[in-house]
């Protein structure tokens, strides 16, 4: 790709710098101030067949998977029905029960994942009605789909994905608004969750301000060998996203668990060579997650807290700004994209085109 890179010195940078544009251009046009909600054009859903919905199963692969389970999270709350996420290349070949009650939807950046588009193939085979979630405008998935939403996160050229991610979230909280206000979600929420989206953009700029004092602390982290990353529920995805984005790019053995199985295992891991990135938003599930910290810090393992406020037991805290808890994972994501990218810079590696990946994936 030829694009120009504006003065970055990688796409990454380029890209990562992007996002308050390129979640303003997700929101563009499409919110509906006087009944609080979104339209999606393309969507080809009334209202009718919105409430006929009775399950959501959201399809992807890597990144575009982590944010379809997001994205599940906030169709599960905010519209109220049940939703789930899963490898799109698994799902096709377990034999599921393809209902037609089920919403599908299929998630790509590229739109031309091949296991993400065959899976589509065989869903529509069997007569299943499948949305897509997808980036470049008349892709394969675009096409083959019965209707969806654009995420315009515009041209991203480095493999690993930032800017689409953000975007792809945010296009899934449109559509969980949208769907939601159709059925059970009232005028307020619609009002609290639109203001909310609003605030994006400005609260990801706050966040790259910061870039220098991340960068610090990619720099003192980058000895480790491995690194966990942990976050309950709505920050579960957050922590499996910024472990993979670590391993692409830097190389460091990651893992991402849920806080709560920790003690069901990985807890035999920690100790002080095994720092801890931890999410812990000021949510209904804080006191639980800082019960986490404090399992970590008693087996002396080094802790670096994504939250709201300095946490005492971490050993250090990047403070993001708070938003509606439905969408602090999309704010939550964004430090871990620096933090991924300062410890490749520091470690020497191609962080445009890491070994062994390609940006789409065509082959099975
Ligand atoms: C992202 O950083 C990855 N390189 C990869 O996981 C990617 O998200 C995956 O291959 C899916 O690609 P797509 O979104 O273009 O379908």
């Amino acid at each position: 790709a030829s694009y120009d890179m504006g003065g970055h010195d990688t796409y990454m940078h380029k890209e990562i710098s992007e996002q308050p544009d390129a979640v303003d251009r997700v929101l563009r046009g499409r919110i509906d101030d006087r009944f609080n909600t979104v339209h999606l054009g393309g969507l080809n859903l009334d209202a009718r067949e919105a409430r006929g919905i009775r399950r959501v199963k959201i399809l992807g692969c890597g990144t575009s998977y982590h944010a379809g389970l997001i994205g599940a999270g906030l169709i599960e709350s905010l519209a109220r029905i049940p939703a789930d996420a899963e490898p799109a290349s698994e799902f096709r070949y377990r034999n599921p029960v393809v209902d037609p009650d089920t919403l599908y939807i299929a998630v790509s950046q590229s739109g031309e994942t091949y296991d993400v588009l065959a899976a589509v193939q065989e869903l529509k085979r069997k007569g299943a009605r499948v949305l897509g979630v997808v980036n470049v405008v008349g892709s394969a998935i675009a096409r083959e789909a019965d209707g969806g939403t654009y995420v315009h996160a515009g041209p991203e050229v480095c493999v690993v994905s930032t800017k689409c991610f953000t975007n792809t979230v945010v296009a899934f909280a449109l559509l969980a608004l949208h769907l939601g206000r159709i059925r059970d979600l009232s005028v307020a929420e619609g009002k609290r969750i639109i203001e909310g989206l609003r605030k994006l953009p400005a609260q990801i700029s706050e966040i790259l301000e910061s870039e220098a004092d991340i960068k610090k602390l990619a720099e003192e982290y980058a000895d480790a060998k491995s690194m966990m990353f942990i976050g309950r529920v709505r920050g579960y995805p957050v922590a499996l996203e910024a472990s993979l984005k670590l391993k692409e790019i830097s190389y460091i053995h990651a893992e991402a668990y849920p806080a709560s199985e920790l003690k069901h295992g990985p807890l035999a891991l920690i100790e002080p060579a095994l720092p801890t990135v931890a999410i812990v938003p000021d949510d209904e599930l804080l006191e639980k997650n800082r019960a986490a910290l404090e399992e970590i810090k008693a087996r002396s393992g080094r802790i670096l807290a994504v939250a709201h406020r300095e946490q005492e037991k971490a050993d250090h805290t990047i403070v993001v700004p708070k938003n509606e808890d439905e969408l602090d994972p999309i704010l939550m994501g964004i430090p871990l994209q620096l933090l991924a990218y300062h410890t490749a810079l520091a470690l020497g590696r191609d962080i445009d085109k890491p070994r062994n990946l390609a940006k789409s994936v065509t082959v099975e």
